[in-house]
């Protein structure tokens, strides 16, 4: 998988957004193209939604206009991401395809005039996808300004789970695929349960609109097959372009942490270069510590890879109910805690405000009041600042902590019928990360489905309320902690298997023997209700009566003080092998998740990136395959900071030695000392 920085022989970082011509007249582009190169964008999403432009009617293609707005990035120097339009079939589409349109799960047919209108299992949609895809990569997949191709856009953002009658035939033939017969479908399914037994394919239907709950097992198996059906649309398109493109990276951009329906662990290896879009919430004042998440997770996708921010805004966005603006300087500090993470470059959405249509109070690279602007005056040093950095491009980050993350899990422990509707995957994961963080720790986000290998590169991995648990997971945890690994476990871990089925057993089935302890019934706690623990933490949510097992089993390290499992352990520890694991039966408050997170990594020998980071100051380290490293530092807090470290700061081009000062909301790059070229 080609890194970003091996687009060009100078390694470099990817710098610009979203380009959409098609939205303005002509002399607007020769404008573009000057401001472009005054910002040093070097980088465009050409044409993400740009079908009806070039297809104007079903097989009259007119590229006219994208010829001409090549040519003028060419000569300008900026090269082009190209998009195929996937993602917003014109009017004529639905005209000529009416069934190719997408279902609710309420079996209405919703109509165009938005985008992703489109059932993802349509082959009239995919061959359609497909022709235009062919066009574009035969007519610009040697264009030499053309150095990557992006498949659609968040494929499956809108549309994933389509419930036509197409879409029912392609789940059957998946299940049949994944069963074999009705046999093996109806024991995994359970359907014993509430007499669900099939005795014909033809009866098997996608999860819809049902009375009472739906059958779990049939859900995940939807849910799985949506997931595969959106990736074979990617699919499709990819091996056109590869076809007629040889050589140039192909992607598709992901929403890494905030979007619940795609398996982006198994869409990892299907993209050249994994790319991603962030956006912050809003309403979190903390929300920085969202965007490092969904960082580490996009790393994590990439196999530790170099991988790319694809979108993120230069200010508000227009989508959440209260659109907060960024305060000076935030951007900046948000594109450089991206590219800390691993990320070779920062790409926005989009790159000229426009001045119609759903998204026209979404902030841009150019905004409507153009070069005046305080974000344009920002967007011009963001672009000055990545040429300085440009050197760390290729480099990675490597993290001592690791947790686990699974889309399977997303979805099971979510699908309703469980104890508690408070205990979240996301929530929980997000928090524990959080808590991470705050430490001025690096914790990798990798995929679940993970060898002994890799975890037995981390001091300690996190398995916040694992549900679903695999043998494979569960063999190499067993073997990284027999080695002499530490593991933290949260509540309700280990309990089904893949057709969320009851592991054998006393509760947790899985992880039983490795945590050494036995939960004999889960007792979540009414809403709003708060517990304490006699070590002084604080839980909220959820509760456990759990006990050791045997004289090998799990030691008490602290017991419920009240709340429904009063007087029984709620944090245990298990010593298998040269190793520790350790299980948590309660959802922490934050300031408790904190302490319980910094004693493990106390414990597992983590410190801090370098002396001075944590508390709202964010320290993350690069390091290049030939020994170079740089210190990413940014200032998070309303006061100026300090932190130790050496070696020569790239933005103002200062030799550090020993101590580096950091303004209120500033960021930093310290080529480290020791590297070599450091001064
Ligand atoms: C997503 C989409 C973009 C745009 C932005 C707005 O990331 O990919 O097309 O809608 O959101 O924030």
């Amino acid at each position: 998988m080609p890194g970003a920085a091996s687009w060009g022989s100078v390694p470099r970082l990817a710098f610009g957004g979203d380009y959409n011509p098609d939205q303005w007249d002509r002399d607007v582009w020769r404008e573009d193209v000057r401001l472009m190169q005054r910002a040093g964008v070097n980088l465009v999403s050409l044409g993400i939604f740009s079908w009806s432009w070039i297809e104007p009617d079903q097989d009259r293609f007119d590229f006219s206009g994208m010829d001409e707005v090549i040519a003028l990035l060419h000569e300008g120097g900026v090269s082009v991401d190209l998009a195929t339009p996937s993602a917003s079939p014109p009017p004529w589409f639905s005209e000529e395809y009416p069934d190719a349109q997408f279902v609710d799960h309420l079996g209405r047919s919703l109509g165009h005039g938005s985008r992703q209108g489109f059932c993802p299992s349509s082959p009239d949609y995919r061959r359609r996808a497909g022709v235009v895809a062919d066009r574009l990569a035969r007519r610009y997949g040697e264009h030499p300004a053309v150095v990557m191709w992006h498949v659609g856009n968040e494929i499956g953002g809108y549309n994933t789970h389509c419930h036509c009658p197409t879409s029912a035939e392609a789940f059957r033939s998946w299940l049949r695929a994944r069963h074999g017969d009705l046999d093996g479908l109806n024991r995994a399914w359970g359907t014993a349960f509430w007499s669900q037994r099939y005795s014909a394919w033809s009866q098997v239907r996608i999860p819809g609109a049902t009375p009472g709950r739906t059958n779990p097992a049939q859900q995940l198996d939807y849910y799985r097959f949506a997931s595969d059906e959106v990736l074979a649309c990617y699919r499709t398109e990819r091996d056109i372009l590869h076809l007629h493109s040889p050589g140039r990276p192909v992607t598709t951009n992901f929403m890494a942490g905030s979007f619940k329906w795609a398996d982006y662990c198994a869409w990892g290896p299907e993209v050249d270069l994994v790319t991603n879009d962030h956006y912050l919430v809003a309403a979190d004042p903390e929300a920085h510590t969202g965007l490092a998440f969904s960082a580490d997770l996009s790393r994590g996708i990439a196999a530790g890879r170099p991988w790319l921010l694809m979108e993120h805004s230069t200010s508000a966005v227009q989508w959440q109910p209260r659109n907060t603006a960024k305060r000076p300087g935030e951007m900046l500090r948000n594109s450089l805690a991206h590219i800390a993470r691993g990320s070779d470059g920062a790409c926005f959405f989009q790159w000229r405000q426009s001045d119609s249509g759903v998204e026209k109070w979404h902030s841009a690279m150019v905004p409507q009041g153009g070069e005046s602007t305080r974000i344009w005056q920002e967007v011009v040093r963001l672009g000055a600042v990545l040429r300085r950095i440009g050197e760390v491009a290729g480099s990675t980050v490597t993290g001592e902590v690791a947790m686990l993350w699974d889309y399977e899990n997303y979805w099971a422990l979510e699908m309703g019928g469980r104890p508690s509707v408070d205990l979240e995957y996301a929530t929980e994961a997000e928090a524990w990360h959080r808590a991470v963080w705050q430490q001025g720790v690096v914790c990798d986000v990798i995929p679940s489905d993970v060898s002994a290998d890799v975890l037995s590169r981390y001091r300690l991995v996190l398995l916040p309320s694992h549900y679903l648990a695999t043998p494979g997971t569960v063999r190499a945890l067993t073997a990284y902690v027999h080695d002499g690994g530490h593991l933290l476990v949260g509540p309700f871990s280990g309990l089904v298997d893949r057709d969320d089925r009851l592991h054998p057993g006393p509760h947790p089935g899985a992880l039983r023997d490795l945590l050494g302890l036995t939960v004999d019934e889960f007792l979540p706690l009414r809403e709003g209700a708060a517990l304490t623990l006699d070590n002084g933490l604080t839980g909220r949510v959820w509760a456990e009566a759990v006990h050791p097992d045997g004289t090998d089993g799990a030691v008490v390290d602290a017991r419920f003080a009240d709340g429904p499992a009063a007087g029984g352990p709620a944090l245990l520890r298990h010593s298998a092998g040269a190793g520790l694991a350790r299980y948590a039966a309660t959802r922490f408050e934050d300031s408790s998740l904190r302490a319980l997170i910094a004693g493990a990594l106390d414990e597992a020998g983590v410190g801090s990136t370098a002396p001075g980071a944590g508390d709202g100051v964010e320290v993350v380290r690069r390091t290049a395959e030939d020994g170079r490293s740089w210190l990413f530092v940014l200032n998070h807090t309303d006061d100026t900071v300090e932190v130790a470290c050496g070696g020569v700061e790239l933005l103002s081009n200062t030799t550090i030695t020993g101590r580096l000062t950091v303004g209120a909301g500033d960021v930093a790059v310290v080529r480290e000392s020791g590297s070599p070229d450091a001064s």
